[in-house]
């Protein structure tokens, strides 16, 4: 995770930017002292990244890069904004001895927040940021089975906002933001579906961090707690509107180094 030191709404890259909707530091760094203090009562291990002044959505961690075993792909963000984080995040994993991936030039690939695994397959989203050509690539590269999800609704500009696979063969996702073809590929290929209506959808329900079987939200309406409850899963709600101004909840807000809970690569190692 990295501290919303210089978290702010300084450009516009999605819909949910407005630069005249600021945010107020204090309650975005209450609001993320509580994630981080609740994903730790819930056994998590939290390692920071040093916030930069000039990379306000670098508290956005989850675009990093995507974690595979000892390697992680570096992001090659699309918007001119966010490409300065790189070198940074580079940095500090090079720092912990990763193994540094990178796609071929000219592919854009926004991380963990394209990129999912639900059991052995990733899922993995594109168009609105990462590019369709570089989820083959990645795929030849670690030796997976890459899905590659179109992303049609603006809201929902990474797989993460809409999908969260929550084990092996169970995940919610948001519907509306793939296409046919997408929701019928992830009818087939994740055992048990848990779809979110537009309400929770738009409070980022789907942008869920799971640490065994508690996830942690911000917000949750009853009858997804007991759609989670019935499936043996704790739901935890945290408030973190301040996030959802740049377009990001909990997930986006970490990078799981460890492996999700959702892949099967995870418990194999
Ligand atoms: N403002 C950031 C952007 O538009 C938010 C990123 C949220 N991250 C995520 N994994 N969904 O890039």
């Amino acid at each position: 995770m990295c501290p919303p030191d210089h978290f702010r709404i300084q450009y516009e890259i999605n819909p949910w930017m407005d630069r005249t909707h600021p945010v107020s530091h204090t309650r975005a760094a209450q609001q993320w002292n509580d994630l981080r203090a609740l994903l730790e009562k819930l056994g998590a291990q939290v390692s920071t990244l040093d916030p930069v002044e000039e990379l306000p959505d670098l508290v956005f961690t989850a675009n990093a890069g995507m974690v595979f075993q000892n390697r992680v792909v570096m992001a090659h963000f699309r918007h001119a904004e966010r490409q300065g984080e790189v070198a940074h995040t580079t940095a500090w994993f090079e720092g912990q001895g990763w193994q540094i991936e990178t796609l071929p030039e000219g592919c854009y690939f926004e991380g963990a927040g394209d990129a999912l695994f639900c059991g052995d397959t990733l899922f993995a989203g594109y168009r609105l940021r990462s590019d369709v050509g570089g989820l083959q690539d990645l795929g030849q590269m670690l030796g997976v089975r890459v899905i590659p999800l179109e992303l049609v609704d603006p809201y929902f500009y990474h797989i993460d906002t809409c999908f969260c696979p929550l084990d092996e063969k169970t995940a919610l996702y948001y519907p509306e933001a793939l296409d046919d073809y997408g929701r019928r590929v992830m009818e087939e290929l994740v055992g048990d579906l848990i779809a979110v209506t537009e309400e929770e959808a738009r409070r980022l329900c789907c942008n869920a961090v799971v640490v065994g079987r508690d996830v942690v939200m911000n917000g949750a309406s009853p009858r997804l707690v007991e759609a989670l409850r019935a499936r043996n899963f704790q739901t935890h709600a945290t408030p973190l509107d301040e996030f959802l101004k740049a377009g990001g909840s909990a997930k986006c807000l970490t990078l799981r180094l460890d492996g999700e809970e959702a892949a099967s690569w995870k418990r194999s190692e």
